[in-house]
């Protein structure tokens, strides 16, 4: 390579059906169990790369929430350079490197923006370096930037991360393309503060609840009906094995040692909110909770404009912010 290269990708969030917590290796990232998660349409990451010999030095520009780009520095300025020192040396490049990322999704709104990141930085800098990889490669690298859930990213629609316990066994692969299903994911943004315990913590202290083991074996089943109730599109199969994985996630997280609480009060009227719709109205919506006390509220394309509504109603609700299923990460320039 004599020239400067460059690429720019564009990458999805994504919302996990069943959850992703705990770690089987933290350095290598390999998850303790699958897990199934459908992309956001909605919440996108644009990130270019630019490797240039006649660049001063690595770089990394971020505008989070449609804000000003600004300089990263510190613990988010060396994940990102720790990831392209890894793609770096697989292509035998040593070229200084300017990568600017931009969010359309509000930074604050409590959606985990690095799956999106990771994902558009690990296509983007495969492309400008000239690493011919296929997609499961690549959703092998993203994993190993150590957001584990961007691997799920990679691949368009609906999506599962496989994991056999080595680093080629663990990568992402479609179960459904986006047009499958009219899903949605409507987030019902009700606090906008950053996280209490980051997940790379939270994955470590996930082995020390009691709950932990059994959360583990009941994975197996739960994972395969998750799948089926995808390829059947059935709402309410899926729903109820959604919700389910979400409470037995959050149970191992507040019975950690320490525990860590992500719910507020208004996340827990909200859930209380969508059962009522459900047993009273027969509205088939779910919830489902990341690492924070925002709430995910999945259901069919035909019922958001109603589930959107209600939600806005709520006092606890400041916003929403409405996805349908979301493409691959793919490159734009
Ligand atoms: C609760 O380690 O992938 O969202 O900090 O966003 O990189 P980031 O998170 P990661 O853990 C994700 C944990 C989760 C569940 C999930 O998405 O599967």
């Amino acid at each position: 390579m004599t020239q400067a290269c460059t690429a720019t990708a564009v990458a999805c969030a994504n919302i996990a059906f069943i959850k992703y917590w705990g770690q089987r290796d933290a350095a290598l990232t390999l998850p303790a169990n699958g897990s199934i998660s459908m992309n956001l349409d909605g919440c996108l990451t644009e990130t270019s790369v630019l490797f240039d010999p006649e660049l001063a030095g690595d770089s990394v520009w971020l505008a989070l929430g449609g804000g000003e780009e600004e300089p990263a520095s510190g613990r988010a300025f060396e994940r990102v350079i720790a990831q392209i020192e890894r793609l770096r040396a697989m292509a035998g490049n040593r070229w200084p490197v300017q990568v600017r990322s931009r969010n359309n999704f509000p930074s604050d709104a409590g959606i985990a923006s690095s799956a999106a990141a990771f994902a558009a930085l690990t296509c983007a800098t495969c492309a400008a370096l000239g690493l011919d990889v296929s997609e499961r490669e690549l959703s092998r690298l993203t994993r190993l930037s150590g957001s584990g859930s961007a691997c799920r990213s990679i691949p368009a629609g609906f999506v599962e991360w496989h994991t056999d316990g080595t680093d080629a066994g663990s990568w992402a692969e479609q179960i459904a393309a986006p047009d499958h299903w009219a899903l949605s994911d409507l987030v019902a943004v009700i606090d906008t503060g950053a996280k209490r315990v980051s997940s790379l913590h939270g994955h470590s202290l996930a082995p020390t609840s009691p709950f932990f083991d059994a959360r583990l074996a009941e994975l197996p089943q739960r994972l395969a009906e998750v799948r089926q109730a995808i390829i059947e599109r059935d709402i309410e199969r899926l729903g109820v094995a959604t919700e389910a994985d979400a409470i037995s996630m959050h149970a191992v997280m507040m019975t950690q040692r320490p525990p860590a609480f992500y719910w507020l009060p208004a996340t827990l009227l909200v859930i209380q909110a969508v059962q009522r719709w459900r047993e009273q109205d027969h509205i088939q919506a779910y919830c489902t909770i990341d690492a924070g006390p925002n709430v995910h509220v999945i259901c069919e394309a035909s019922d958001a404009p109603e589930v959107e509504s209600r939600l806005c109603e709520l006092d606890a609700v400041q916003w929403t912010i409405v996805n349908g299923p979301g493409p691959e990460a793919r490159i734009v320039g």
